[in-house]
């Protein structure tokens, strides 16, 4: 499995030729000016939330790929109203095998508006699996305690969580959900977009290897095998 950042929430995952790609937000995203959507691969786009910073580039690459748009129903449709009629609808605790991987969407902390303003349903979080691994992609959420729940049924292998504060979970939050969800791997994501979410990365390093925790910040166009 090959894991790229494409800056703010954005990732690609790359599973036995599947490409999935989460939260599009790259082309108005001055720190992935260097990145060529037109050259990104997407069979799935998986959109957490509605919001404009996790959908930005959505509707443009769903279409450039004949993706399939997963996500909450409202989000689902609201894309189908836009032109892209391609999408699997989900709602929270629930999850689908869609062959290569499986998706369990679920709760996520935080509020979900469209870019237009349009409803958009319930914010979420992934867990990802395939090929015996378990990927945790919570979105924009506060530290809660459901996600002690996600730890007691799944080993999850890597957690991709935001460590940027005010709008989610800061770098001390994230630090106890990795603890809750029972995962000593995570990548930092949403931090340092926008003035609100700016922090000190060696203070998230080592406040997290001060836990015994390892937090991986991976550089905007970088990828990693996991
Ligand atoms: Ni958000
Ligand atoms: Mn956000």
């Amino acid at each position: 499995m090959k894991l790229t950042f494409y800056g703010h929430a954005c990732f690609g995952l790359e599973i036995d030729g599947i490409s999935i790609l989460l939260d599009p937000f790259i082309s108005p995203n001055p720190l992935a000016k260097h990145i060529d959507i037109n050259a990104i691969k997407a069979d799935y786009i998986l959109l957490s939330h509605g919001h404009e910073d996790h959908v930005a580039d959505a509707l443009y690459l769903a279409q450039k790929n004949d993706a399939i748009i997963v996500s909450n129903f409202e989000i689902v449709s609201w894309f189908s109203s836009k032109g892209h009629a391609k999408g699997h609808p989900m709602n929270i605790g629930g999850k689908k095998d869609f062959g290569a991987f499986s998706v369990k969407y679920v709760n996520a902390v935080h509020s979900s508006v469209l870019p237009d303003g349009s409803y958009g349903g319930n914010p979420g979080g992934f867990l990802i699996k395939a090929n015996d691994k378990c990927i945790y992609f919570s979105g924009d959420t506060a530290l809660n305690s459901d996600m002690r729940i996600l730890g007691e049924f799944e080993k999850i292998n890597l957690a991709i969580l935001p460590i940027g504060d005010n709008f989610t979970m800061g770098i001390e939050d994230a630090s106890i959900a990795a603890k809750f969800i029972n995962c000593n791997k995570i990548i930092g994501m949403h931090f340092n977009t926008f003035t609100y979410i700016e922090i000190d990365t060696n203070y998230a390093i080592n406040y997290f290897r001060e836990r015994k925790q390892e937090l991986i910040l991976v550089e905007i166009g970088e990828n990693l095998d996991i």
